[in-house]
């Protein structure tokens, strides 16, 4: 039977996880379909009872619905749990199991640019779902302090009582840094801007935007044009989805020039 699998997020018509699973799927035969549906917060609960039935046998999970999906689970894995954020859904003796593959996706992604990164001093811009995911993937990386700045900042203090050694600064304070991370949804659309002074950092510092799709933010534009290094999220997204497919197929799927084209928009 063809196994069925799903991401799930709102909006979702941005995702490329469709086109690489099943990509995938393809190349290593694996007789499954990999779709996307948009969500809303009240159909979460039925599509889940859709994995204990087996209708659906996975899924993948983004932007807001990361926290939102871990009540109707039955067991989170050791990184959903101290994340408080999951990405990826299957069943597994008879239970819901919740991961989160992201951890793993930012910092392969990250280690792959060849940045040193211990004790290095890091800005994180937002504190939306895919946050504690990073600063733990920083934290396992030895990176240095730990910055975190968001504009509602109540949600960088949330953040804080997961994370209480990272230091809050006001929204369109920029420090002094040697890595900066977008984490917000700015950038998105192609004419949005981050309210940053790029003439006012000092050239080489690391810029690291989560977004991948535009692969070329103006985050990643402006700091490129003032002598920043620039990378995007492009290898976090194909690292998560490659540890995903493993959960799912028990395949590691290779990453080669080709599927690193196929993301190519
Ligand atoms: P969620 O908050 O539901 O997890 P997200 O897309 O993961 O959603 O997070 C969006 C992030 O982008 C948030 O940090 C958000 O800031 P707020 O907490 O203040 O909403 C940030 N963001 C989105 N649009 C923004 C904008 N125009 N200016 C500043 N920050 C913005």
């Amino acid at each position: 039977m063809k196994k069925k699998f799903l991401v799930i997020g709102n909006p979702i018509d941005h995702s490329l996880s469709p086109k690489l699973h099943n990509y995938w799927i393809k190349k290593y035969k694996i007789d499954a379909a990999y779709e996307k549906k948009l969500l809303n917060n009240n159909e979460i609960e039925d599509l889940i009872f859709n994995i204990r039935e087996e209708k659906i046998h996975g899924l993948n999970v983004t932007v807001p619905f990361k926290k939102m999906v871990i009540p109707f689970l039955d067991e989170l894995s050791e990184e959903a749990e101290i994340s408080q954020s999951v990405n990826t859904i299957y069943k597994k003796d008879n239970k819901i199991i919740g991961d989160n593959t992201d951890i793993e996706g930012f910092k392969l992604g990250l280690e792959e640019t060849g940045l040193e990164t211990k004790n290095k001093k890091t800005l994180i811009l937002g504190a939306g779902g895919v946050v504690p995911s990073i600063i733990i993937a920083l934290k396992k990386m030895q990176a240095g302090k730990i910055y975190l700045s968001n504009r509602t900042e109540l949600k960088a203090i949330e953040q804080k009582k997961n994370f209480p050694e990272i230091e809050i600064i006001k929204w369109g304070d920029i420090l002094d840094f040697d890595i900066i991370i977008n984490a917000t949804s700015i950038g998105l659309k192609e004419e949005d801007e981050i309210n940053i002074n790029y003439q006012q950092i000092s050239k080489d510092k690391f810029f690291y935007d989560v977004i991948y799709n535009p692969p070329e933010t103006n985050f990643l534009k402006n700091a490129k044009k003032y002598g920043g290094i620039t990378t995007n999220g492009k290898m976090m997204f194909i690292y998560q989805a490659q540890k995903a497919f493993f959960i799912w197929h028990k395949v590691i799927p290779k990453i080669d020039s080709e599927t690193i084209n196929l993301l190519d928009v």
